[in-house]
């Protein structure tokens, strides 16, 4: 008999990016992708707001026999995650930035993410933060075509917020964390305005706990090619675009 799902949880399409990584790792899972677009962005809201919605969706997924969830949303992990496990009693994994590795491996690092992770981390020392107020938004109203997406004009929305704790000041930067999970479909528009050395995620680390946790549980699958069932208010969407992107996705 198989196992339960892995159920992978964002605002919307972000969270793809974190199930092809999975994928890749474990190809013969069970997958759950519940995407919020109705609600999204999420970075823009309180965190009484991301608890209320947060709660409503987890009731949704728990319908479902679930061995892990995975919250494939910074803004989500970096500000309620214990909720979500406490809430659904449920092996719960989060995507954290990867600040530590960044800031061992180069002198001058960027945070970028929405404008509620910025706030989580905005005294953490000798990196940058930029939350930007509208890059999700424009990524999730441009699914159909990214290359619409305006990243200089996301740049310079006035309600980003920027936090500088890094004793480097001049505005190059060797590693650009990408801090919301959204931003891997652009990551080419990132690249081209920062021109770092390196473009880091946490979503394989993510991709690596589960596998970690999964195999001490010896709850793997092994037989079968892998299938995701997308549930919530836009899960056709989300499916088309898995589908389109399905490439890109796994090259990550
Ligand atoms: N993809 C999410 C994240 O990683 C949230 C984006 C949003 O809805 O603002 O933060």
């Amino acid at each position: 008999m198989r196992e339960g799902y892995i159920a992978v949880l964002d605002s919307g399409v972000g969270g793809l990016s974190v199930l092809g990584e999975m994928i890749e790792l474990m190809p013969n899972e069970r997958y759950l992708y519940f995407g919020d677009n109705e609600n999204a962005p999420y970075g823009n809201r309180t965190k009484m707001d991301l608890v209320s919605i947060t709660l409503k969706n987890l009731d949704a997924i728990m319908r479902y026999k679930l061995k892990a969830i995975v919250v494939g949303c910074n803004t989500i992990s970096t500000t309620i995650l214990k909720l979500v496990a406490d809430y659904s009693g449920v092996p719960t994994f989060g995507v954290f930035p990867p600040i530590e590795k960044a800031v061992k491996e180069s002198n001058s690092v960027l945070l970028l993410s929405t404008v509620r992770t910025a706030l989580e981390f905005k005294n953490t020392k000798n990196i940058s933060i930029l939350g930007l107020a509208d890059l999700a938004k424009q990524i999730e109203n441009n699914v159909g075509d990214l290359s619409k997406v305006d990243f200089a004009k996301s740049i310079n929305n006035p309600n980003n917020v920027f936090f500088s704790n890094s004793h480097n000041k001049n505005s190059r930067y060797d590693t650009v964390i990408l801090g919301c999970t959204h931003y891997f479909f652009v990551k080419n528009k990132i690249l081209d305005h920062f021109r770092p050395q390196n473009l880091i995620s946490g979503t394989p680390f993510t991709a690596g706990a589960v596998f970690r946790y999964l195999k001490s549980v010896k709850s793997i699958e092994k037989n079968n090619r892998f299938s995701i069932k997308f549930i919530g208010n836009s899960a056709y969407f989300n499916e088309q675009f898995f589908k389109k992107s399905g490439q890109d996705i796994k090259k990550n």
